[in-house]
């Protein structure tokens, strides 16, 4: 097994090193004085005021059914919702982010990469092990400072996990692997914008912006990254393996940016709310139009990405970017 581990690539890709994917300019020259996990130690986490997570990005917590209930109530979902960013934060590190960036250190992405990519992901998984790291300390000190508990010990992973798996089993078994490739390219291309919210956010306790603001520096040379990964992984692709990923990618879209509804879900019964009130509050919150702007919105630069490579090229795959209405008015 360990042998095996040693040696077999995460994807299979036939066409490796094609040529016009264009020269590597690596961000990660000043990486020593600039990375988080070596310029800065771990936010202590002091709690001010009463909202712990922007609402508007939590709309279960603002719905008129809950706030009828309380101010209490509302804080608490906020405070279960900033548990959650942290966890999730905590194990998209853990299980997307650094497995690929092994790999890809250790020179078994399957993919044709410059040396000097192979170098800067020690660097990331450096970085992102200094995330998770500092993502569950910091979570910590919250459940000291608030009495609001880390973990969820009656339910399983993060959402994005199980919506994973959905993709990995529906792709060809030649091609299985590049979902963790095509989620790794997803979610660091697309996490600096949703990192960016909070450090703004003036409401919020200053050490709660600061840690967030920590982790969007590493990630936006992390984001450079991943969009030259995107393009050496397409063209490592063969055109048939193209058609086969391409329309699996809006799947890993909505993985990574829809709402964990289980979690709200579980939030709202534990507050005593009734099984009705439930499914009106998470419907009404999340209507299927909101969330389909709100990813589309968030994606869109990504989906750009995806087209400079050419991957809207292929009929089906333009079509399933389409039909998850992420191709907008443009
Ligand atoms: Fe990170
Ligand atoms: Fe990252």
């Amino acid at each position: 097994m360990y042998r095996e581990r040693a040696t077999e690539p995460l994807v299979a890709a036939r066409a490796a090193g094609r040529a016009g994917v264009g020269a590597y300019t690596s961000s990660f020259g000043r990486w020593d004085r600039l990375a988080g996990v070596r310029t800065r130690t771990q936010r202590s986490f002091t709690a001010s005021g009463s909202l712990y997570f922007p609402p508007e990005l939590h709309p279960v917590a603002t719905h008129p059914v809950v706030t009828r209930r309380g101010a209490e109530q509302v804080e608490w979902l906020l405070l279960r919702r900033l548990h959650d960013y942290l966890d999730f934060t905590t194990e998209l590190e853990s299980l997307a982010v650094i497995p690929v960036v092994t790999a890809i250190s250790r020179g078994r992405s399957g993919l044709h990469l410059p040396e000097g990519m192979r170098a800067d992901a020690f660097k990331i998984v450096t970085d992102e092990a200094w995330h998770a790291q500092a993502s569950y300390d910091f979570a910590h000190q919250v459940q000291r400072a608030s009495a609001v508990p880390v973990g969820r010990p009656h339910s399983g992973p993060p959402a994005f996990t199980e919506r994973l798996d959905v993709i990995r089993d529906r792709l060809p078994h030649e091609i299985r692997g590049v979902e963790a490739i095509v989620f790794a390219i997803v979610s660091e291309t697309l996490i600096s914008g949703i990192l960016s919210e909070i450090p703004r956010d003036e409401r919020l306790p200053r050490s709660l912006r600061d840690h967030v603001r920590d982790h969007a520096e590493d990630e936006g040379r992390h984001h450079v990254y991943f969009r030259a990964v995107l393009r050496h992984l397409w063209a490592a692709l063969t055109p048939k393996e193209r058609r086969a990923v391409g329309p699996h990618v809006p799947a890993a879209i909505y993985a990574f940016l829809a709402p964990d509804y289980a979690r709200a879900i579980e939030d709202l019964r534990m507050l005593g709310l009734p099984e009705r009130s439930v499914e009106q509050v998470v419907e009404e919150s999340w209507p299927e139009e909101r969330v389909v702007r709100d990813v589309s919105e968030a994606s869109r630069p990504l989906v750009r990405y995806f087209a400079e490579v050419g991957a809207l090229d292929d009929p089906g795959t333009r079509n399933a970017f389409e039909e998850a209405g992420l191709l907008g008015r443009d």
